[in-house]
């Protein structure tokens, strides 16, 4: 008998990392009959992960408004996928880290009796506020699935801490690394080619080191987000030898006080989120990351880019002690201190750019399977 898996995922980090998942599922037609509904609780930054990977969802809840709400996400989702689960009947429905979309889908495929896999499984800061709400989603997720997909040892220890049957859950490393690989050589073939990127080779200067900036985390609008562009409008105003490229996130909490504080600068360059594949060509080209998001966190260290974290917490402590990954917070002389070290303090610099991935090996989608097909 075929199992039927269906796979829920609504914005791009977990579209990037359902991908190759949904790929290799498809590639074992004889055993899974496989579908991917999508949410959209993002539409224009999920759309383009779609597009790279070329995934056709089978359900569009197309649920995306502008600046929403999570009781918004929560409802839609809620109410939207219960008929798709109900009429198809899943023997497995996937879902995917920590997001509204992710927490809800695994509540309503329990609700209407379907078994739940959690993939990116076991993550924690164990604080309810940082990340707001991401921790919460994925304790509840925790609790209601079946099946826990967990990255790293320290994940499924988290999982085994909170009385998690130790045989639901296994290590695969992070899908994540999965995508990343494939993209890289895609990106890196010589008959690749892609407009954006060649847009990008224009408006970055070659003789400047490159500081690539993503930031969009709830617990950090406000002051968090003006320290941010503070601080970086500073190291770009007193080092003309960088340039600063800071794909911008759609969230209009973002948008807001990244276009006040850092437009109009002459070494700073403010652009649209990028699709996948040219953000990876510009993490590769970049000299040193400063984020907020989790997913770079876990990319860099296979790049070999040292990465400044703009949190106080992290679910992914693996990279820090590692030494890839250090946490800025969004103290503003914080970041400022740190990005001039990085920029001038080459032992430091060497010392953070090991090219060696704690979260993966990129084989985390076949371990995947294999348990599935065995579930
Ligand atoms: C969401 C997730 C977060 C994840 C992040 C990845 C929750 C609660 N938050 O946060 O865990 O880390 O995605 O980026 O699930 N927008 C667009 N177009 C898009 C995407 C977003 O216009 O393609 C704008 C819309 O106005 C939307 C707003 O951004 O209402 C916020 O989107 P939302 O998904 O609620 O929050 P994120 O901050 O993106
Ligand atoms: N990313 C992208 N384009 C961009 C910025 C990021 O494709 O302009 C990718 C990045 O490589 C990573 C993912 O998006 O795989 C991270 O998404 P985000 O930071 O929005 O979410 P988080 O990982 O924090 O949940």
């Amino acid at each position: 008998m075929r199992k039927k898996i269906l796979l829920v995922f609504g914005t791009r980090p977990e579209a990037i990392k359902m991908a190759p998942l949904y790929k290799k599922l498809k590639q074992q037609e004889a055993s899974f009959d496989t579908r991917v509904c999508v949410t959209a609780q993002h539409r224009e930054m999920l759309d383009q992960v779609l597009d790279f990977f070329s995934i056709k969802p089978d359900y569009d809840l197309n649920l995306m408004k502008p600046n929403q709400t999570l009781n918004g996400i929560w409802a839609d989702v809620l109410l939207g996928l219960k008929p798709i689960v109900d009429e198809w009947k899943p023997d497995w429905v996937l879902v995917h880290g920590d997001t509204a979309t992710s927490t809800v889908a695994a509540i309503t495929s329990f609700f209407s009796g379907c078994k739940v896999g959690h993939v990116e499984a076991g993550l924690r800061t164990y604080n309810k506020l940082s990340p707001f709400p991401e921790e919460m989603n994925r304790q509840i997720t925790g609790r209601v699935a079946d099946l826990h997909f967990a990255p790293t040892r320290t994940s499924a220890d988290n999982l085994l801490k909170e009385n998690i049957d130790e045989k639901t859950i296994h290590i695969t490393g992070n899908t994540v690394i999965d995508a990343l690989f494939e993209s890289v050589s895609i990106v890196t073939s010589d008959k690749y080619t892609n407009d954006e990127i060649e847009h990008l080779k224009t408006i970055l200067d070659s003789d400047k080191k490159l500081i690539l900036v993503t930031g969009h985390r709830r617990e950090n609008f406000g002051q968090g987000f003006v320290n941010i562009c503070e601080a970086i409008r500073d190291v770009a105003k007193s080092r003309p030898d960088v340039q600063v490229l800071y794909p911008v996130h759609l969230n209009p909490n973002v948008q807001r006080p990244v276009n006040e504080i850092l437009s109009g600068l002459e070494n700073v360059r403010l652009v649209s989120p990028l699709s996948y594949p040219s953000f990876v060509w510009v993490m590769n080209r970049a000299e040193i990351i400063i984020t907020d998001s989790g997913g770079v966190q876990e990319e860099a260290p296979s790049l070999g880019k040292p990465v400044l974290v703009m949190r106080d917490t992290t679910e992914r402590p693996e990279a820090v002690e590692h030494g890839t990954v250090l946490l800025v917070g969004t103290d503003k002389n914080k970041i400022k201190e740190m990005t001039f070290r990085l920029l001038d303090d080459n032992e430091m610099y060497l010392k953070m750019s090991q090219i060696d991935n704690p979260y993966g090996d990129g084989k985390a989608c076949d371990r995947i399977v294999s348990v599935l097909a065995k579930a």
